[in-house]
């Protein structure tokens, strides 16, 4: 047995910051953010959403919305071991920027959600947060302790920005990917899962304290370059050693953590693949650190760019430092 993704949910707060908006705060311009970065806009949340409730509500939509899809699906009798929500065993949670200290959002939205049997919990891991909960959704799954999970990736970097230090504050956005899993002995599932952290780096990204209510106090600090230097290394690196598992099998996306376009071609590059196989939506959304994989993964199954079947490669990276790659059939 292997986890396989059934469906998919996104969520984003409704307010756009373009690159002309942020101009007028700080001393930036849309031409040094979309040649240095490729972000033309993102969402970030405002008084739309409480605070208490950022994480929460943006994660509970997107899971929703993935509960709905998989529920559909099973009317069709095409989600095997899902039969409904009720048979979600396992619920967790990848974020760096929790509502509260606890409980786990994990455990708010599995009351909300009325999955009463289910282990629920969070993680920690940035933006490579939604790797580490997918592959460890996908290690209980092997071991045939749970059938069915719901993993999440939320953020809302928005809390932790310094919106006086143009070199992050320009990078980040808000937003939460969900994905239904269950178990496959089929040929679709996570076929390899790594995760690797540096061992150093732990202070090239950070952030300052855990003042979630004062951004100033609390506010991330970022060595970018070193960050940089350390993504268009190891990612492709790890990528690497994922397809070792494809046996020869060619992979039709490279689903990567969307931190910076330039990273993404940098890595393409290194792989030697074109970059039509690296699809992004950076663009749109900025870095929404944990939940860019799942968004974009969720963009693509709504767009009919992936089928049952397709070899993906996701790859996450960023504070930790930590990195880590899947390779899964859709
Ligand atoms: O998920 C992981 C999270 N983090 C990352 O992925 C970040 C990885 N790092 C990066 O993406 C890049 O290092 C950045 C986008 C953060 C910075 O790009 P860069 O090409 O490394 O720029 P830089 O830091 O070398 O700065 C170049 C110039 C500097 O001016 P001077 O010293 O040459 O006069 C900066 O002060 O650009 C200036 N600058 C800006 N100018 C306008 C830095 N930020 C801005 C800005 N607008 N927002």
């Amino acid at each position: 047995m292997k986890a396989e993704i059934i469906s998919l949910g996104a969520s984003v707060p409704e307010k756009t910051v373009t690159n002309d908006d942020l101009s007028k705060i700080m001393d930036t311009n849309d031409e040094w953010i979309r040649t240095r970065t490729g972000i033309r806009e993102r969402h970030i949340s405002g008084e739309d959403i409480p605070d208490e409730e950022k994480i929460f509500s943006l994660s509970l939509d997107a899971c929703e919305k993935a509960l709905k899809r998989a529920e559909e699906m099973a009317e069709a009798g095409a989600a095997r071991s899902f039969k409904g929500r009720e048979d979600i065993e396992l619920v967790i949670v990848a974020t760096s920027t929790p509502d509260f200290s606890f409980p786990a959002t994990a455990c708010r939205l599995q009351e909300a959600l009325g999955l009463k049997a289910a282990a629920a919990f969070d993680i920690s891991l940035a933006c490579t947060g939604f790797i580490a909960a997918l592959g460890t959704a996908d290690a209980y799954i092997r071991a045939g302790i749970y059938k069915n999970a719901l993993v999440v990736g939320a953020d809302a970097l928005s809390r932790l920005t310094d919106w006086g230090d143009r070199g992050t504050a320009v990078l980040f956005g808000d937003g939460a990917g969900a994905a239904v899993l269950g178990a496959s002995d089929g040929d679709s599932g996570v076929i390899t899962s790594i995760l690797h952290s540096a061992g150093s780096g732990a202070g090239a990204l950070y952030s300052k304290a855990m003042y979630f209510n004062e951004a100033e106090k609390a506010a991330m600090a970022m060595d970018g370059k070193r960050v940089y230097d350390f993504a268009v290394r190891k990612t492709p690196e790890v990528i690497r050693e994922a397809l070792e598992a494809a046996e020869g099998q060619e992979v039709k996306f490279f689903v990567l953590h969307q931190a910076n376009i330039r990273i993404i071609e940098a890595v393409a590059k290194r792989l030697k693949e074109p970059m039509e196989k690296f699809p992004h939506n950076i663009e749109r959304y900025g870095n929404t650190s944990a939940a860019s994989i799942p968004i974009l993964l969720d963009e693509l199954s709504r767009e009919g760019k992936i089928e049952k079947g397709d070899l993906l490669c996701l790859s996450g990276f960023g504070a930790g430092l930590a990195y880590g790659a899947i390779l899964l059939k859709y």
